[in-house]
């Protein structure tokens, strides 16, 4: 099972389809007195927004979905650059991609977020825009991406998707910069299956992505509105169904994290100690989702041998969300004449080579997540983990290696 939002669907979700499907009305709009509409996006939207502590939430169809009615709403234009990190999933470079604006890619640090300094090196004159990844719910060090995006007259959305509910310095993720994207797929924390939501806290934003989202209609609308549509939209809408089932997650958010913060103390504070490895940065321990433990090893050849015993992967060989590993992104970046392909970012290479994500509430083998815990494990099995990975990281480390020769597990 993937997210853990999925793992605890149950009377709530049902209660919130129901209510829909009774109804029987399952498109987003209708009239709100009317006693046959059941508004769940609507409820939902206006419920995020006050989670978020922002004045506007829009529900759309996905992430991707987020992230390009965003670009399109800053109005991110052909030609523009767009500064987004080696790590991360697919979504981000392919949303540019389409906004017509060149993705640029960007070093990550020890947090495994973006490097503020390398954001720095890549500003140009064409530089529009930065997209901060809260990679695996850790948050990205907001304040220096902001003072750097301030300082240069750049757009600042985040990508939230895999950080629901985390917060950097007291502020919910998502509502720091000018827009704020999020995901409702399998794998994240809350989930409808599918889905997304963007949050903003200024109106003309909220209105183009609204009107993106909606082939140019003005929020809520009540009719066809011709004659009123000021720009060209899409359909990026959520249905009721998908909103009835992300109403009860999110009324479930706040329950989830704390479980998984306890679960993720208890694992960490077991694997403490372990040679040859430490924990990645938390740019804000408080505000981490705690949905994974990444550790970084000391040496590749040790987090490899380890990811191997354990039946899981580096995140460099985790398939996804690694710039190397997307031959199309690649393609296209050479083919614009940008630097691509494994080399160009040094540092995310070495340490997605040395990373291995532990789950803890997301258990996602495409994320190299697909060894750990989930937010039903109980203290026995947290144990057993912890024990299992510290018996097998002391047994590859380098110390170990030389003091007993060829030594394996196998
Ligand atoms: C960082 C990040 N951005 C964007 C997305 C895209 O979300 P979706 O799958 O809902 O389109 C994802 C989903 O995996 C993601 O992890």
């Amino acid at each position: 099972m993937p997210g853990p939002g999925a793992y605890w669907i149950g009377e709530e979700e049902s209660r919130e389809v129901m209510d829909v499907l009774h109804a029987g009305h399952l498109f987003r709009y209708g009239q709100l007195n009317d006693p046959k509409f059941s508004h769940k996006v609507y409820d939902l939207e206006r419920e995020f927004a006050t989670y978020c502590g922002v004045p506007h939430a829009l529900a759309t169809s996905s992430g991707t979905c987020s992230l390009l009615a965003s670009l399109l709403a800053m109005e991110i234009k052909p030609g523009d650059e767009v500064i987004v990190p080696g790590y991360t999933f697919v979504a981000c470079y392919s949303a540019i991609i389409f906004a017509g604006a060149v993705p640029v890619l960007a070093e990550i640090d020890e947090s495994l977020t973006l490097d503020p300094a390398d954001i720095a090196r890549r500003i140009t004159p064409k530089t529009r825009a930065i997209m901060p990844v809260h990679m695996l719910g850790n948050p990205c060090d907001m304040d220096a991406i902001m003072a750097l995006a301030n300082s240069h007259g750049l757009l600042v959305l985040e990508d939230a998707c895999q950080a629901c509910g985390a917060s950097y310095k007291g502020r919910t993720l998502g509502s720091i910069g000018q827009m704020g994207a999020f995901s409702l797929n399998v794998f994240k924390t809350i989930s409808a299956g599918d889905g997304g939501m963007i949050i903003t806290g200024d109106r003309e934003l909220y209105e183009r992505a609204f009107a993106i989202h909606d082939q140019g209609h003005s929020p809520n609308r009540a009719s066809v509105e011709v004659g009123q549509r000021t720009i060209v939209g899409l359909n990026f809408r959520m249905n009721e169904l998908t909103g009835a089932v992300a109403l009860a997650q999110l009324r479930k958010l706040d329950r989830i994290i704390a479980t998984l913060r306890n679960k993720k103390k208890k694992l960490k504070e077991m694997l403490v100690g372990t040679k040859g490895m430490k924990f990645r940065t938390l740019n804000d321990p408080d505000g981490d989702s705690a949905t994974l433990l990444t550790v970084i090893f000391d040496e590749a050849q040790q987090a490899a041998a380890v990811a191997r015993h354990l039946g899981t992967t580096t995140i460099s060989h985790s398939g996804w969300h690694v710039y190397a590993n997307m031959e199309h992104i690649n393609r296209y970046l050479k083919e614009i004449g940008r630097p691509h392909g494994k080399g160009m970012l040094p540092r995310v290479d070495d340490l997605l080579d040395r990373s291995i994500n532990l789950s803890v509430g997301v258990v996602d083998a495409g994320l190299g997540a697909g060894f750990g815990i989930n937010i039903n494990s109980g203290d026995e099995e947290i144990e057993q983990v912890a024990a299992q990975f510290h018996r097998i990281a002391q047994m590859e480390s380098s110390e170990f290696r030389v003091g007993n020769s060829v030594r394996t597990l196998e």
